[in-house]
């Protein structure tokens, strides 16, 4: 455990007494958050709106000189996180911390700067979850209820909602998550399924009941009338959701304990018993500030006491789908806690690519990793930013456009202005008087205070608009005194004018745009020999100074790298199930008959066979060996085995790459002649031509067991 997890302790105690930056009178205290994604996936794009959109957020206010200071964390806990380290065959805490330096490193690429990146498996949450739990049950707000839930008696463990699939109760669609359905909508406990399965083992689970601890969320019902509909801490279009499907009616209780085995964090004074993943999530928010003001001295009550952190702003940036932990339960944990309340809740719509889902199979299912690969983060950075508005309607990633807008406004108005100017201005310097340029620089200036409101207000789409159009306006200008005409004519005069106009046009624009475009404005800072850090820098001329050497700010998108990230990201369509073998004959059974039973082998050795779903991920010849093919097989996360399969007979590699096969995935390895085989796929035949691979269902996932 580390030092101070005692808050009331470390009041007196050793950063209780942090250092205070000098603010300046005008200057806010705000403390950013985005949702913390869960530690058993990897960061795709439809993620990155969200951090992208809280990152340019953030860096507007450091821009405009506050204090702000950007959160956030893994969310670690739950069921899934088990299962899939099960999976891997890794520890919970292995899985995790494998997860968090993926994560970090996504965002770092994305330009994604968080002054803490925390975990929610951090003793300091542990601590404060403890903390906000006493002052709940303090308040009289717990009770406990037997609640039924569904348990794999394979995993010998209890499954969540969407754990579990099986025939909707109402419309009788098959194959629905035990939460809703996806044809009718219906909404119903998983117990209600009918033929429930286990996503996790593929068995049919059973019933089983356990007392669990519930929050009566409507002991708040008040004030979160209150808080929901006044203040102006939601968009309007959120508080009335809220009003018209929940606060019209008592609060349901919210239930937040799950029976061991759960990877979480224990409850005190309910031993066996687990917070659930969603009652320690938020709470990471807090704990990230705390191992912030650790590490760097901060006063941690001062961000987050109700009573000591009055002047500062809470934002937290948030998708649809999580509204409701965050406007209701979480605000009423916070009041009841005496920890302080967000000032804003700011809700994002989802992305669709194309106009629907993403989706895996036509690779608009892309990961962060993998859009790196093929293009400039800057790209994607400025797309989202020229499509959000404060609303919360989804935006829609038209790949099209992403071309084309990114071409045109950014490489073709913005960058454009500084090509077309910083190769004169590198010999001719800037002017050391401004120029008259027909009040430009000063419309632009102006410009900037409702740009700033804009991105408040983060509608960041109409600052976008407002600084394209200073954009026009500015090539316009240079359009019209062709610089290039004035070096041939030799009039070196105008051309350091024309310069000078051009690149502190460029410089405002590079300024508005530093929130969202951080590189570019680095880049900008370089050419002009003075780094872009302050909104102000907008309001006064560049003067006299030497331009550096113009390299290329921004390269257009080329359409074939996107087509590439999209192949990249396509996961094969699985083929219909290979098409059966010839029908056996008649007397099939004959060799069974003829050939002597081999020794037999206990149930229980037989059980003790691992078998997963794998995808073959390579699959090639094995020079010198006729029968072998060379397989690698991919069990879900980064789990691969190298397997040698007698099968090249029957399979061309080509047509197994991608495809689902059946590994046993415990076999000790065996060296072969041609190395090391890690595995078998399992696969029955005669021989030769007529081996036949079985092949799961074509949803399964790799790494799922098969039995
Ligand atoms: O929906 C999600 O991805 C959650 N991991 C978000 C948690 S946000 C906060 F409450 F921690
Ligand atoms: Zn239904």
């Amino acid at each position: 455990m580390p030092d101070v997890l005692d808050r009331a302790a470390s009041l007196t105690g050793q950063w209780g007494e942090g250092r205070h930056e000098p603010r300046m009178p005008n200057m806010r205290k705000i403390l950013v958050t985005s949702a913390l994604p869960y530690a058993n996936g990897h960061i795709h794009i439809g993620h990155l709106v969200e951090y992208i959109q809280t990152d340019i957020w953030v860096r507007f206010q450091k821009l405009r000189g506050n204090r702000c200071v950007y959160m956030c964390a893994d969310d670690t806990h739950g069921t899934a996180i088990m299962l899939r380290a099960k999976q891997e065959g890794i520890s919970e805490e292995e899985l995790i911390a494998k997860m968090q330096r993926a994560h970090v490193a996504d965002f770092a690429a994305f330009h994604v700067e968080f002054d803490n990146y925390g975990s929610t498996h951090s003793p300091e949450n542990r601590a404060l979850c403890e903390e906000i739990w006493a002052a709940i049950r303090k308040a009289g707000m717990v009770h406990e209820q037997e609640v039924e839930q569904l348990y794999d008696t394979v995993h010998g463990m209890f499954l969540a909602d969407r754990q579990v699939r099986g025939t909707c109760p109402r419309c009788r669609a098959a194959d629905q998550p035990g939460d809703n359905c996806s044809a009718c909508g219906a909404h119903y406990s998983p117990s209600e399924l009918l033929d429930p399965v286990s996503v996790a083992s593929g068995t049919r689970p059973e019933v089983r009941t356990h007392p669990h601890l519930f929050i009566d969320v409507d002991k708040q019902h008040a004030f979160l009338d209150e808080w929901t509909q006044t203040g102006g801490h939601l968009q309007p279009e959120i508080a009335n959701y809220l009003k018209a499907y929940f606060l019209n009616e008592p609060l349901k209780d919210w239930d937040v304990s799950r029976p061991a085995p759960y990877f979480g964090f224990e409850i005190p004074d309910s031993p066996g018993n687990y917070w659930y993943v969603w009652f320690d999530a938020p709470i990471g928010y807090i704990a990230s500030t705390w191992e912030w003001c650790k590490r760097t001295g901060e006063d941690f009550d001062g961000w987050w006491d109700e009573r000591k952190g009055g002047e500062t702003e809470i934002h937290h940036f948030i998708g649809k789908d999580i509204t409701y932990f965050h406007t209701l339960f979480w605000p009423a944990m916070l009041k009841v806690s005496r920890f302080s309340l967000p000032r804003k809740i700011r809700i994002h719509g989802f992305l669709t690519v194309d106009g629907a889902k993403m989706s895996k199979s036509k690779g608009t299912f892309v990961l962060a990793s993998t859009y790196l690969k093929h293009l400039d983060p800057s790209y994607l950075r400025y797309y989202y930013a020229a499509k959000l508005s404060d609303r919360v309607d989804d935006i829609d990633l038209n790949l099209d456009e992403f071309a084309a807008r990114v071409n045109s406004d950014m490489v073709g108005n913005i960058v454009n202005l500084a090509s077309r100017t910083a190769r004169f201005a590198g010999k001719t310097g800037l002017a050391a008087e401004y120029p008259e340029d027909g009040g430009l620089f000063e419309q632009a200036a102006r410009d900037g205070a409702a740009i700033a409101e804009a991105y408040e207000a983060c509608d960041y789409a109409q600052a976008v608009r407002l600084i394209l159009a200073a954009g026009d306006r500015a090539n316009k200008y240079i359009e019209d005194r062709a610089p290039w005409n004035l070096k041939k004519e030799g009039r070196i005069e105008e051309l350091r004018e024309v310069c000078t106009v051009g690149l502190n046009l460029f410089r405002q624009l590079a300024v508005y745009l530093a929130p969202v475009l951080p590189e570019l404005a680095r880049r900008a800072g370089e050419l002009l020999g003075e780094p872009i850090e302050h909104w102000r820098q907008s309001e006064e001329p560049l003067l006299g100074a030497a331009i550096g050497k113009f390299a290329h700010m921004m390269k257009r998108v080329e359409r074939s790298k996107v087509e590439r990230m999209i192949a990249d990201s396509a996961e094969p369509v699985e083929e219909a199930p290979a098409a059966p073998g010839p029908p056996p004959p008649a007397d099939s059974d004959e060799p069974l008959r003829r050939e002597p039973l081999a020794e037999e082998c206990a149930f229980d050795d037989f059980q003790k066979v691992d078998l997963r779903v794998a995808r073959v991920l390579t699959a090639e010849p094995v020079v010198g060996a006729d029968k072998l093919l060379k397989l690698t097989l991919g069990l879900g996360g980064e789990v691969t085995r190298t397997v040698f399969a007698g099968i090249k007979q029957a399979y061309e590699p080509e047509q197994l790459v991608g495809q689902l096969v059946v590994c046993a995935a415990n076999l000790k390895a065996r060296k072969m002649k041609f190395g090391l085989s890690e595995g078998m796929v399992v696969a029955s035949g005669p021989g030769g031509k007529d081996v036949f691979l079985l092949r799961p269902d074509p949803g399964a996932r790799p790494g799922q067991r098969v039995h």
